[in-house]
């Protein structure tokens, strides 16, 4: 595991900016996983940037997105299918024919999770998969006990998530109670993975990651085991490993 140590956000940011679009340039058919909520809001804001300077090009492109809330229409503000075309996919050149981010109302959600599962294998697999993590230590909607066999699936979201979550909604009792998340397996089966960490609320995340110590009650100490990691994090996420 490679693990980057910048400034801020802003710094966070620029580096996995750099990072992605590199990848995105070197590969013929990129394969991207891709992942939402306030740690890649600056990222996607600075590809999308680079994009307009004609940097990066996403024509050759395709993406599948970790999770979903169940319950939320695509059109719903809260719903992750929304977040990427606000955030991404309405400002880059990508066909929304090569965007995939699983279905959070589909009739029957076990197919919808073995349906993604197929998409990602039939497109050859995820070259780079982008994560964050959650102050317990959750990747994707992976919550601690989770088996690290998990394939894609339905999962009920830890009250500590509900709550962290609540922010974007108007009342906690509006946070979906479940989600579709890739699971730990299929995140592990990713080429590559960049994992992004900024601020003190995932100080203690950070330092759990990089203690070593592989544990289905961490998801991503997970990450320990996966030959081509990179972590970006910043100064206030390294404030618990720092002692702080
Ligand atoms: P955040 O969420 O980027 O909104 O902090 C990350 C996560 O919970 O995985």
């Amino acid at each position: 595991m490679e693990i980057i140590r910048v400034k801020d956000y802003a710094a966070m940011s620029e580096a996995a900016s750099t990072f992605l679009i590199e990848r995105i340039n070197r590969l013929d058919n990129p394969k991207l996983g891709l992942a939402t909520g306030s740690t890649p809001e600056g990222l996607y804001k600075n590809i999308i940037e680079k994009h307009k300077q004609g940097d990066v090009s996403f024509k050759n492109v395709k993406s599948f997105n970790l999770d979903e809330y169940v319950g939320l229409e695509k059109n719903d503000p809260n719903s992750y299918y929304f977040f990427m075309k606000d955030k991404l996919f309405d400002h880059v050149d990508i066909s929304l024919d090569n965007v995939r981010v699983p279905n959070g109302v589909a009739a029957d959600l076990q197919q919808e999770c073995q349906d993604h599962e197929e998409a990602i294998k039939a497109a050859g697999g995820i070259d780079v998969q982008l994560l964050g993590i959650g102050a317990n230590g959750h990747i994707g909607f992976n919550e601690p006990g989770t088996p690290f066999t998990s394939k894609t699936q339905v999962v009920n979201l830890d009250e500590s998530t509900i709550q962290a979550n609540s922010r974007f909604f108007n009342t906690i009792e509006e946070v979906p109670t479940q989600a579709i998340s890739m699971g730990i397996d299929t995140i592990m089966n990713s080429k590559e993975i960049l994992l992004l960490i900024s601020g003190e609320s995932k100080a203690e995340a950070l330092a759990k990651l990089v203690s070593g110590e592989v544990t289905e009650e961490v998801p991503a100490s997970v990450l320990n085991n996966h030959p081509n990691v990179t972590v970006i994090a910043d100064e206030a996420a390294f404030s618990v490993v720092d002692g702080k």
